[in-house]
């Protein structure tokens, strides 16, 4: 039986219904084979109240029923992109893991740079992957140019700085996410925290609100070498090739430990020899990969390439 005491003063219709066992194990099972996302007991609550959401819209009534729905239905593709957008957890943030974007201004990018200028190389590709609404691989992008910044104008190869070549790509499962990413207007509230520097540099102010600066949007400096795609990252088909630095931090956590262990191989794959795969801290633990070698910075979890593919 459904406990409804704690929800007594809510409307009757939005509790969500009992779930059965099986139609649990069935929901589990379809989740994440589709996307990846594994709902454990404890989450099966918010599961519930997911489904529930769109079943009210829908007026279906069992999860069996629903189930079939989104399964055989000729409009279950578009519902279960609606399903897929609130499971998915969006939260991110410019710069959100700070250790790490300090390992890429500090260590990585000064090592990439100089290899690549080594054998007479000038492009730099970037991937953010699960990149939400475009964030992070806009902080990829603002990095790669405060660096080159800060850099002689002319190397001791005698190289340009204006000579690189960035590419920045940010892919994601989710569609409304990657909308919002490629307009690249951000609230106040969520440029807040940006360092000074990058925020007076990267973005303007699009609209105030009584004097005070609401929106901002991303500037074309920036823009001009990010670009975005549709990718689901258990999808066995996708490639994402040739990629210097990639960024996979705060994706895996709802994964089980063979699924987190299967995209983190396939991401390694992606990397160039001598390129960088930074992940969230504790999202991967004791990775070994034949070609894969674990960076050790400050408070960060980040593996390089080494010469042979993995
Ligand atoms: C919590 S956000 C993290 C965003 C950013 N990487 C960060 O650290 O701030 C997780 C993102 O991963 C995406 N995601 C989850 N499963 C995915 C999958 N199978 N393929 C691609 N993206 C996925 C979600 O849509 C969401 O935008």
């Amino acid at each position: 039986m459904e406990h409804r005491e704690e929800n007594w003063n809510l409307p009757a219709d939005s509790i969500p219904p009992a779930m059965s066992a099986t139609e649990y194990e069935v929901w589990q099972k379809f989740i994440q084979d589709r996307c990846g996302l594994y709902f454990t007991q404890t989450r099966q609550r918010y599961l519930r109240q997911r489904l529930w959401e769109r079943m009210r819209l829908c007026a279906i009534k069992s999860y069996s029923e629903y189930y079939r729905y989104v399964v055989y239905n000729s409009r279950g593709g578009d519902e279960w992109a609606e399903i897929l957008t609130l499971l998915l957890n969006n939260e991110t943030s410019f710069f959100r893991h700070v250790p790490s974007f300090d390992a890429l201004a500090r260590y990585v990018l000064p090592e990439l740079t100089k290899e690549k200028s080594r054998h007479g190389v000038t492009s730099m590709t970037m991937w953010s992957a699960g990149c939400a609404a475009g964030q992070e691989a806009y902080s990829l992008a603002m990095t790669f140019l405060e660096f080159l910044s800060s850099t002689p104008p002319i190397d001791e190869k005698g190289m340009s700085r204006t000579s690189w070549q960035l590419m920045v790509t940010g892919t994601d499962i989710d569609l409304p996410a990657l909308d919002k990413a490629r307009r690249a207007q951000y609230k106040a509230s969520e440029v807040r925290y940006m360092p000074e520097a990058q925020r007076n540099r990267y973005v303007r102010v699009v609209s105030e609100d009584k004097g005070v600066p609401s929106n901002y949007k991303v500037v074309d400096t920036v823009r001009a070498v990010t670009q975005f795609g549709h990718l689901n990252l258990i999808d066995p088909a996708y490639w994402v090739s040739a990629q210097d630095v990639i960024f996979c931090q705060n994706v895996l956590l709802y994964f089980e430990l063979e699924s987190r262990l299967a995209v983190v191989q396939r991401l390694c794959q992606c990397l160039n020899p001598g390129g960088f795969l930074f992940l969230a801290p504790a999202e991967v633990v004791g990775l070994k990969l034949p070609g894969i070698q674990l960076v050790r910075q400050p408070d960060s979890l980040i593996y390089q390439r080494t010469s042979y593919r993995p």
